[in-house]
């Protein structure tokens, strides 16, 4: 017996040499030699019944110290496997913190649609909401109600896509300005961006282009309201030294119309390529709602006035990014479009 013990221990050594390479194939070999129920040790102390009375109690000692020696053995066995699987995790995991960050590649927003967001920032923070009507438009809205009735020759400043008779694309987003004062009371403060469409195709004019309407309806509001907002304006979008200039013009909507100009912001006034050397660049029309709009309207023209400004989106971000043909901003090359960015 004592021979076949010294036998099972040359097995544990020998099977470890061997075959104990991870933590699951150690707990194999222990399982074989020390299960309770099938192990070969355990094996061992069902033999004692075969064994004469006055040896068992020194047989059973040695397969005490066998079991004790064996899952020692396997203790430290488990403890070595443990950190040699962890030492390789650490290893498989490692990271090199002097390799060059893996690029990623972020978007951003469309030049036009950053513009928007700015404008709506800016006007948003002198408490203007926002309307925003429809791409298609009746007759009524898009100019009748704005003043401009049929054969009215202002309808020729404006090349229409009809889609009958009585509807078509909106060719400017001042058809805004009825619907929000035919459904709210004064004080009106909105702002109202949105696609507009007219006949009209050459290196600064789109099929399809995007204006920001304003207009506020109070009592006693002026011209020179509309001056201190749009001074604000240009000085946010195109520096704190910009100002701008008002120039008697036409629109039917407004009496008496302006034609807005910033101080060039690329020269400062001195005159330049940008500006053409005048010291001004065109950037809006404007001016005091005619009274005919507010009565269309329902408002009454003797207690309340208004100011309404037009905005040419593409045109305030070709400025902005010294973009100077509008295809650019629709034809979706990202390599373009990653150039414009203020982020
Ligand atoms: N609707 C005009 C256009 O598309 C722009 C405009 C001019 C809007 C004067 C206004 C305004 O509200 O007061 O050319």
């Amino acid at each position: 017996m004592n021979e076949r013990m010294e036998q099972i221990k040359q097995e544990i050594l020998k099977g470890i040499e061997e075959s104990a390479t991870s933590r699951a194939t150690a707990f194999e070999l222990r399982k074989k030699f020390l299960d309770s129920k099938t192990g070969e040790i355990s094996g061992l102390m069902k033999e004692m019944r075969n064994i004469a009375p006055e040896e068992r109690a020194d047989f059973g000692k040695k397969v005490n110290e066998l079991k004790e020696w064996a899952m020692n053995v396997f203790t430290e066995l488990d403890e070595k496997m443990k950190e040699k699987e962890l030492k390789a995790r650490y290893e498989s995991e490692k990271i090199d913190v002097t390799m060059p960050a893996k690029e990623f590649e972020s978007g951003n927003l469309h030049p036009i649609t950053q513009m928007r967001n700015q404008l709506i920032d800016v006007f948003g923070s002198m408490g203007f909401e926002i309307y925003e009507g429809t791409e298609i438009e009746n007759d009524y809205y898009n100019f009748t109600a704005l003043n401009i009735p049929k054969d009215h020759p202002a309808r020729d400043m404006q090349d229409t896509f009809f889609l009958s008779p009585e509807f078509l694309l909106r060719t400017q987003t001042s058809s805004g300005q009825i619907h929000v004062m035919e459904n709210k009371k004064p004080p009106i403060k909105i702002l109202s961006p949105g696609k507009v469409f007219r006949s009209d195709d050459d290196a600064t004019h789109s099929p399809m282009f995007t204006q920001m309407e304003g207009l506020v309806v109070d009592e006693k509001i002026t011209l020179c309201d509309l001056k201190g907002m749009l001074d604000v304006f240009v000085q946010k979008i195109y520096g704190e030294n910009t100002t701008t200039r008002l120039r008697p013009s036409y629109f039917p909507f407004t009496e008496p119309s302006v034609e807005v100009d910033v101080s060039c912001f690329e020269c400062g006034g001195k005159g330049c390529k940008l500006c053409k050397g005048t010291g001004w660049i065109e950037i809006l029309g404007a001016g005091v709602v005619n009274k005919k709009v507010l009565e269309n309207c329902g408002i009454d023209s003797e207690k309340y006035s208004g100011l309404a400004f037009g905005i040419g989106i593409e045109r305030t971000a070709m400025l902005k990014y010294g973009i100077n043909n509008i295809k650019l901003l629709f034809e979706s090359d990202v390599k373009v479009l990653k150039q414009i960015s203020d982020n």
